[in-house]
């Protein structure tokens, strides 16, 4: 097993890329914490790993919200004793013109794709710089190097989220925490149902490898490298998952 006895925390474990890398991590020996704003479906998560005997716990936790964050470590370490890795997952978009964007949206995309990093790692890198060892992952997206029609806001984020990974890979280094991101393209999860399905198979047409969405898992096993020690030689890296599109 890749990741035996590592204590992995999963920010948006309840759903898409997020609830596929909970299963995987767990399935590969990880201890996972479910990290997730929707109990409903952070719980379930949590569930069906238990019910195949690996162990989980689900932490409600809003990833923008600071005493949240805290907390969360606080339940992961008093549960499980230690945080290997980080995946920090949980993402938003919104989809519109930059004059119809007003400022909430905006400062929503950036609090839940951005913000949360910073907060997540400010509050798991004491336990990982006390262990000399960690890992932390986090998921971009192409629109950060290809952003379609009206993406300015996700667009924007994801490169801010791109450019974190790399300042936070340098700054951490020392500690022996390394900090990749994976990045996505089109895939199908609950996220792209805010297209309909022309808009879904005009997307899917522009993807060079069988012209179809990826699935979940595809960014769940990229994730799954990054984060066993396999990786042990990559930060500040961002690795593709994108069927070809930003060839
Ligand atoms: N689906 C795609 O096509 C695609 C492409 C590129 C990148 N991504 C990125 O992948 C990541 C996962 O997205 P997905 O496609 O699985 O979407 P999803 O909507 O299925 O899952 C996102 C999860 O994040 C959770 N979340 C949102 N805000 C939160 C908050 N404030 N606190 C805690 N949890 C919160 C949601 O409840 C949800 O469970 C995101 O960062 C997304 O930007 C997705």
């Amino acid at each position: 097993m890749r990741l035996a006895n590592k204590v992995a925390i999963i920010t948006g474990g309840g759903s898409g890329i997020g609830k596929a890398s909970a299963h995987l991590f767990a399935r590969e020996g990880a201890k996972v914490a479910v990290a997730e704003r929707t109990v409903s479906t952070g719980e379930e998560t949590v569930s069906t790993i238990r019910s195949r005997g690996s162990e989980a716990i689900f932490v409600r936790t809003d990833v923008t919200i600071a005493s949240e964050v805290e907390n969360l470590m606080e339940v992961v370490l008093a549960n499980f004793g230690r945080i290997d890795i980080l995946f920090n997952n949980a993402g938003i978009i919104k989809i519109a013109p930059i004059d119809e964007i007003d400022e909430l949206m905006w400062d929503q995309i950036f609090a839940v794709n951005v913000k949360s990093i910073f907060l997540t790692t400010k509050y798991a890198i004491p336990a990982m710089k006390r262990a000399r060892k960690g890992v932390i992952i986090n998921n971009a997206s192409t629109g950060a190097m290809r952003p379609r029609m009206f993406f300015s806001a996700y667009a924007a984020s994801k490169g801010a989220v791109i450019t974190l990974t790399k300042a936070l890979a340098l700054e951490l280094a020392p500690f022996d925490i390394r900090v990749n991101c994976v990045v996505p393209g089109f895939t199908e999860t609950p996220m792209i149902d805010v297209l309909d399905e022309k808009q879904k198979k005009a997307v899917a047409d522009t993807i060079p490898l069988r012209r179809r969405a990826a699935r979940p898992e595809d960014t769940a096993y990229a994730a799954l490298y990054l984060a066993s020690d396999e990786a042990s030689a990559l930060t500040g890296a961002s690795i593709l998952v994108d069927g070809g599109r930003c060839i």
